[in-house]
């Protein structure tokens, strides 16, 4: 790792030239059926949008021409299930686009055309990537729901997508349980105001779901009828400005955020990535440890290898305790990964049950070459411990659901860059990071604010949110006139190395899942027994955050404290979903707020992270402050 032998400064400089030029020569990468009329236009949407004019289509380009070109028998994916028995099942490209041509004729006939929504609630198999792909085949627009989500959160999704069709599987695998998805879809399409057409059920052996006449119906048997009538669905043209997915993530409040992505940008910057970031050659096996439910999932299990033609691993297990922390070794060992990407958590998980990295040595990791962190922030222990385990270059990136790849990355294909850690290395090509204060001033180099890009965004950011251009605004664009608002916060030091330290709003980060803590304040302050909360995340050695919820509990109320908590817990796995981890309630008799009554989160975070701390100035009753210190100490927190 040399800054001096590495490409990055002059492919980014060439970038900062003359982008246009840059992603339209890295646009020739795609196969479109016709090439845009402008690489980028400033007129259109609310930055500009990329490759205006231009048709293509992504299934075609992800299966198709492979298979036209040589790879047709190649491995396109391999799923991994330790959890369903430590079954391995491989698909060609070839096999592959029977699948997925097959699945997108049944959707035909259940009516989806272009432009139409469909939403997939669906576990870590095969079925969901041939069901992402066959959307993207005829034009339709799929949103993929984590698993881990509630009914309640489905529905918020499936209101705001309107689905014509679901697609979703009896049940999906969690270690030591069966979590039945078909209930959970049931009572959300209960919820939800808008009804889809039809449901198409994947029935998995480990759970059969009942099937309601006339609106659901058999996924195996749906597809083994159209194989038998020979029905396929050829790929239909699409502008590469249209939408290609909707991906639903946590705003600061309870309503989701639908990040909409486009066809050609897309491809054209997961293609860019796939070579130049993660030094990747098509044919190579590749991993990524992530789920299809979260944007790692959409661009680094599905989209970006399948694209450029490499072999991508599926993986539904964890890594440890399927069967124990040698997992992710067992699998790159077996199927000749030559990369892994995952969350810190994972590693911390893995660390924390083989600290000497004992079980690496009974596995042969010779193809293995990189691995890759993104999710959150990776904590330079972590990484000095991967690095002394692995010998093997660990790299961290910075991304977020909306930009749907690198923000800041160390790019190993142009040369590695040496690594700091802590520090998620430098701005990829399109990225032009700044950081400002509050009036969108400069800041110093080693000073931390608020983590800007300067617009236009790069090609495969968001364009927009789905149907709410002016949310999308006020959200992003507003904030700081010409910048595009990350919400988080860091510093660049003085090689410009970026540094992002944590975000700027409610949002929390918990084991590597994106969390609104303001979505599980709205839960709990439904419960009738609660006069006011707060939801904070405080640190955990694992999950990296967790969130912690204070309650004050009305006047008159005489349930113990201790029953109203478990009360709340409950109620937040059954709103929000297993996914939030929100196993931590603390009854309180006041909330330390500001004069003005604004909650003071930030020092009540402080002290149960044990952090140093200053009395506020503005704060309306320091005893307050005492009484939040009990509590945490009754908890065994914050002392
Ligand atoms: N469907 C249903 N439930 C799910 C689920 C899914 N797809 N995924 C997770 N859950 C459940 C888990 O079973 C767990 O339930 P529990 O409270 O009954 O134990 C809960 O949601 C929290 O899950 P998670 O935070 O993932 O923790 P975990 O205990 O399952 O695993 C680690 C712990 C460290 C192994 C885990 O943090 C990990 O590896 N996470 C993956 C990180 C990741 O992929 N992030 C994506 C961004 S790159
Ligand atoms: P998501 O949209 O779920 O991918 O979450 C995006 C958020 O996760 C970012 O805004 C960051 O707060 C955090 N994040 C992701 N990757 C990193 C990273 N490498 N370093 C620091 N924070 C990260």
């Amino acid at each position: 790792m040399d800054a001096r032998t590495s490409r990055y400064r002059e492919i980014y400089a060439h970038w900062q030239r003359d982008p246009e030029g840059f992603w339209g020569e890295a646009a020739r990468a795609i196969d479109w059926i016709t090439p845009a009329a402008k690489v980028f236009d400033a007129s259109l949407g609310l930055y500009g949008r990329w490759f205006s004019g231009g048709s293509c289509n992504t299934c075609y380009n992800a299966l198709d021409r492979h298979v036209e070109r040589g790879r047709a028998q190649q491995a396109a994916l391999i799923h991994d299930s330790p959890l369903d028995g430590g079954k391995v099942t491989t698909f060609t490209y070839q096999e592959m686009l029977a699948e997925v041509k097959t699945l997108a004729a049944v959707l035909a006939e259940f009516g989806v055309t272009k432009g139409d929504r469909v939403t997939l609630y669906m576990p870590m198999v095969p079925e969901a990537v041939f069901a992402m792909l066959a959307c993207a085949r005829i034009g339709a627009i799929h949103s993929v729901v984590f698993g881990g989500f509630a009914a309640k959160e489905l529905a918020t999704r499936i209101d705001d997508a309107k689905p014509k069709v679901i697609l979703s599987a009896s049940c999906g695998l969690e270690p030591g349980r069966i979590v039945k998805y078909k209930p959970l879809l049931d009572d959300a399409i209960a919820l939800a105001r808008s009804k889809p057409k039809a449901c198409l059920i994947l029935q998995r052996p480990q759970e059969k779901a009942e099937l309601f006449k006339g609106r659901d119906h058999d996924w195996v048997a749906a597809v083994a009828a159209a194989k038998k009538a020979g029905k396929t669905a050829d790929c239909v043209p699409v502008a590469a400005t249209d939408p290609l997915y909707i991906l639903y993530t946590s705003g600061t409040t309870g309503i989701p955020k639908g990040v909409v992505r486009d066809i050609g940008g897309h491809m054209v910057a997961l293609m860019w990535s796939m070579a130049n970031l993660y030094d990747i050659k098509p044919g190579e096996v590749w991993w990524c440890a992530s789920d299809i439910g979260w944007v790692v999932g959409h661009s680094y299990i599905v989209y970006g290898p399948l694209l450029y033609g490499a072999t991508s691993v599926m993986y539904e297990g964890k890594p440890v305790g399927t069967p124990d922390a040698g997992a992710f070794w067992r699998v790159i060992a077996q199927h000749k990964a030559v990369a892994l990407f995952t969350a810190p958590t994972a590693f911390r998980a893995i660390k924390k049950e083989d600290p000497k990295g004992e079980k690496i040595g009974q596995h042969d990791l010779t193809k293995f070459r990189t691995l890759f962190l993104a999710g959150e922030r990776a904590d330079p222990p972590t990484v000095a411990w991967a690095e002394q385990v692995l010998h093997r270059p660990v790299i961290d990136h910075w991304w977020q659901t909306e930009t749907g790849w690198c923000i800041c990355g160390n790019p190993v294909g142009l040369g590695a860059l040496p690594v700091k850690h802590g520090s998620a290395t430098v701005p990829m090509p399109g990225y032009a990071m700044h950081v400002v204060d509050e009036s969108s001033k400069e800041l110093p180099s080693g000073t931390v604010g608020s983590l800007v890009v300067r617009l236009p965004l790069p090609p495969a950011a968001l364009p927009t949110l789905w149907q709410q251009d002016e949310r999308c605004k006020e959200s992003y664009f507003a904030e700081f006139p010409g910048y595009y608002k990350t919400a988080d916060a860091g510093y660049i030091d003085d090689d410009g190395y970026v540094w992002v330290m944590g975000r700027t709003d409610d949002i929390i980060n918990v084991a590597g899942h994106r969390l609104s803590t303001g979505g599980m304040e709205e839960v709990l302050a439904s419960h009738p027994d609660v006069a006011e909360c707060a939801v904070l995340g405080i640190a955990d050695d694992l999950k990296g955050e967790v969130p912690c919820g204070f309650i004050v509990l009305k006047a008159g109320v005489t349930k113990p404290a201790g029953e109203v908590e478990k009360e709340v817990v409950a109620l937040v796995r059954e709103k929000v979903g297993p996914v939030a981890s929100f196993k931590l309630a603390i009854t309180v008799p006041r909330l330390p707020k500001t004069r003005s009554g604004k909650i003071l989160r930030g020092t009540i975070k402080k002290i149960a992270d044990h952090e140093p701390w200053t009395m506020p100035a503005t704060i309306e009753d320091p005893k307050v402050l005492d009484e939040i210190k009990e509590a945490l100490a009754a908890k065994n927190l914050g002392t």
